[in-house]
């Protein structure tokens, strides 16, 4: 692409970043779109956070994704939250519009989007497993809930933060369809129709399973939010007993179609931008190899740990 004066700017503020596969498609959806737009990484650290955040938008940039460890404090400085952000209290997606900052969340409706296009699979009345309880698993659950789950169980190695996000649920949803995974119901776990790890174990510097297999069982959806490695020890043994398996990079993709769209009000050129991921995560492919391997022989299964008294989760 051609950078003019005129050239619209966005891109994504995290620390670190330099491993962020969204220019790949972000830039591949404008050149697609016909827009003169680029999209940059920018490394933040976290105490400089505001002042760069103040920066960006008094230079004039388009709109923003935000990654770890910015999602919670970028809610602080928005100047609105919509209400996607709102209920998580963390932004994925700014929007500068008219010398304001609107702060969005579309981590959980790329999920289900992912959810319904690569794995066919509709929540409606269905009974859900979320493993973990940080902010991915947060927006996933209610999410969940919001297309319409059935039932939801809710598993972390530490209890705490799940009754939080139990509550969560249960706050804006009538109905309480979520509760704790109790690990000595087996047969109720088993029953899930979807499992979803929403933890970081199982990627290259987390190296585990989130789950016992004998809490699987065939038919299931499993889905691990994580994408690199494209396929986690979880996964792969997951659809060797008989699941249907999905990786996280439809998450991944679909949170930034709809990013795209907040900012451009344009619809997503999904296949574009799938095919850009698709190339940019194939390229990297030998590294996510060596980095997989090394930690093949450990495990890491999650049960709930009890919080000391007195702490704060
Ligand atoms: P994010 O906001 O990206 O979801 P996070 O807030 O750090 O990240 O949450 C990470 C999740 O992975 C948590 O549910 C964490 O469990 P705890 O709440 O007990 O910390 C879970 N997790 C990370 N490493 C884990 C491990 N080795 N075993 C079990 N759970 C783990």
């Amino acid at each position: 692409m051609k950078i003019y004066g005129s050239t619209s700017f966005t891109g994504i503020i995290g620390y670190p970043i330099e491993h962020t596969l969204s220019p790949s498609f972000q830039n591949a959806a404008f050149e697609r779109a016909g827009l003169n737009w680029v999209y940059l990484p920018f490394k933040v650290e976290p105490d400089r956070l505001e002042i760069s955040f103040a920066g960006l938008a008094a230079a004039g940039c388009r709109g923003l994704n935000v990654t770890m460890p910015h999602k919670q404090a970028v809610f602080t400085l928005v100047d609105e939250a919509a209400e996607s952000a709102a209920v998580v209290k963390a932004v994925n997606t700014v929007e500068f519009k008219g010398g304001r900052s609107i702060g969005h969340n579309t981590d959980g409706l790329g999920f289900v989007r992912s959810l319904k296009s690569d794995a066919a699979f509709d929540p409606v009345g269905k009974k859900v497993l979320v493993i973990g309880a940080g902010g991915a698993a947060q927006s996933i659950a209610l999410a969940l809930a919001k297309a319409g789950a059935g039932e939801m169980k809710i598993l972390n190695r530490t209890r705490k933060k799940a009754e939080t996000i139990v509550g969560l649920v249960r706050s804006y949803y009538a109905g309480s369809i979520a509760s704790i995974a109790d690990m000595d119901d087996s047969d109720d776990i088993r029953s899930c129709d979807l499992v979803v790890n929403a933890t970081s174990v199982g990627m290259a510097t987390n190296p585990g399973l989130p789950l016992g297999l004998d809490l699987l069982r065939p038919g299931q959806v499993v889905y691990d939010i994580i994408y690199w490695p494209a396929e986690t020890e979880f996964l792969r043994l997951a659809k060797a007993g008989g699941a249907r398996t999905v990786n996280g990079a439809g998450m991944l993709l679909y949170q930034g179609a709809a990013a795209f769209t907040i900012w451009t009000g344009l619809p997503a050129p999904i296949e574009e931008m799938a095919q850009a991921l698709r190339a940019e995560l194939r390229d990297r492919g030998t590294e996510d190899i060596i980095a997989t391997n090394k930690h093949s022989a450990r495990t890491n299964i999650i049960r709930h740990k009890t919080d000391n008294p007195g702490t704060t989760g």
